[in-house]
């Protein structure tokens, strides 16, 4: 696991031109990895996101018996054991940082009729899964979280699951991912009821390995005992990881950027919405469809961005985010708010206040709320010192920051950048960003 004395060294100013791809898609990786695992035949995939969070996927599912062939320079090959072949692990499943790997497969195994214990990290310990093992427990598995209701989380063999007609309290894709990957081997229908719509990516690959989903309004619905069909997957890159680069070349003056291949589901673009809601010229060029998923390439140029009171609805399509674009908002003229975000509380670290923390050193006027933050935008940010929490999103949006800033910007623990985004520092400084990491 990456260290934590990792920082990064952010010089003001600079401008960000020319063409980049992003790395893969966090989300459609891991779960290529887990809909590969349980087909008949063999998956081929390309773009994988080679992060410590897909990687953990991967090593888990290797773990319980699954052979897979790489990553190399983003192939993967996964031979699939079928909906009943994965094996019983010999030790307890480290998923490290990553909240896809272990709701999505908790889900996944609780139906398998074996004993397995899935761990993390120590931000991951202390992530809310109830949200996954209530409904779980409902359909009759055995699975069980520390006292707190945090990881790890123990699975037993149990009786032979029973499909759930369940209301989300929280818009998440996470749980809705869990159950339908649960259903697939419960007696009878699973339909999930979404409060909001949230990334469909379990829909969409479920389709196209010849699972049949059904879609009605916000309820999603499969019926269990189906079976998977290896297929081939062209994963684009992740629209999370672009955010960064569209917030920076937004921000910083005389910026002009494409950025390649880029998934643009309608469900994860929120972050364009609100950043052309806040006056950002992005064009979106040779929108095309690759694999089930919508893919683009994105030309973003400077604007002058003002600040916006951010829709709810775009909320939970722009969930990861946030910390980027409140870094827009700093540098955007005028007040920006965002109500109805409380689910940023429960990431990797509390995003809301490692955020307004941070921005505060900065010298930006920025207020915590319950459920978001109200950002006072100016032309100039300061520099000075912030804390990342270990969070992969915070330190990255705090080294964009520094293109606005006047001095600067150090930022501490940046070892899990690793988990998203892979090489990082080297694509934003060929893209004209002055960062460095630096071991303190
Ligand atoms: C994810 C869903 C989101 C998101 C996370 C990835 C997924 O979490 O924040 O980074 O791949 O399903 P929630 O479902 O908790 O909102």
């Amino acid at each position: 696991m990456a260290s934590s004395d990792l920082q990064f060294l952010a010089s003001p100013g600079g401008r960000l031109h020319g063409t980049l791809r992003v790395p893969g898609d966090k989300s459609i990786s891991h779960r290529s990895i887990m809909l590969g695992a349980l087909a008949e035949g063999v998956t081929r995939i390309r773009g994988f996101l080679e992060g410590e969070d897909s990687l953990a996927t991967l090593h888990a599912f290797r773990a319980l018996g699954v052979t897979i062939e790489g990553p190399e320079d983003g192939r993967v090959t996964v031979h699939g054991v079928g909906m009943r072949g994965l094996q019983a692990p010999a030790a307890p499943l480290d998923l490290g940082n990553s909240g896809t790997s272990m709701r999505l497969m908790s889900g996944l195994l609780a139906g398998q009729g074996m004993d397995v214990t899935l761990v993390g990290d120590a931000s991951l310990s202390r992530r809310p899964m109830r949200r996954v093992t209530d409904p779980l427990v409902a359909m009759g598995a055995r699975i069980e979280a520390a006292e707190g209701g945090t990881a790890p989380l123990r699975i037993r063999t149990g009786e032979r699951l029973q499909g759930i007609d369940y209301r989300m309290p929280v818009a998440s894709a996470q749980v809705k991912s869990c159950l339908l990957l649960a259903g697939m081997f419960a007696q009878g229908d699973t339909c999930v009821h979404e409060p909001a719509p949230t990334r469909d990516h379990t829909e969409r690959m479920l389709q196209g390995f010849g699972y049949p989903v059904r879609r009605e309004g916000q309820t999603v619905c499969l019926s269990g005992g189906g079976r998977l069909r290896a297929c081939n997957i062209d994963v684009p890159a992740d629209i999370s990881s672009a955010a960064f680069v569209l917030v920076g070349a937004s921000i910083a003056e005389d910026s002009d950027l494409l950025l390649e291949h880029v998934g643009m589901n309608p469900t994860r673009a929120g972050v364009i919405n609100i950043l052309r809601l806040m006056g950002a010229d992005i064009q979106v060029l040779n929108l095309r469809e690759v694999g089930g998923e919508p893919v683009a390439d994105l030309r973003v140029r400077s604007a002058a961005l003002h600040g916006v009171r951010i829709p709810r609805d775009q909320v939970p399509l722009a969930i990861d985010e946030f910390p980027a674009l409140f870094v827009a908002a700093a540098c955007a003229e005028g007040e920006t708010v965002l109500t109805g975000a409380e689910e940023l509380r429960v990431k990797e670290s509390d995003r809301i206040q490692a955020m307004a923390d941070g921005l505060q050193t900065l010298s930006v006027a920025a207020h915590p709320t319950p459920d978001g933050i109200v950002i006072q935008g100016g032309p100039e940010i300061g520099g000075g010192t912030v804390h990342s929490h270990g969070d992969h999103r915070i330190a990255m949006a705090f080294v964009i920051a520094a293109l606005r800033a006047n001095r600067e910007i150090a930022i501490t623990d940046c070892a899990n950048v690793n988990t998203s985004f892979p090489g990082f520092v080297e694509l934003v400084r060929a893209a004209g960003l002055r960062v460095r990491a630096a071991h303190g």
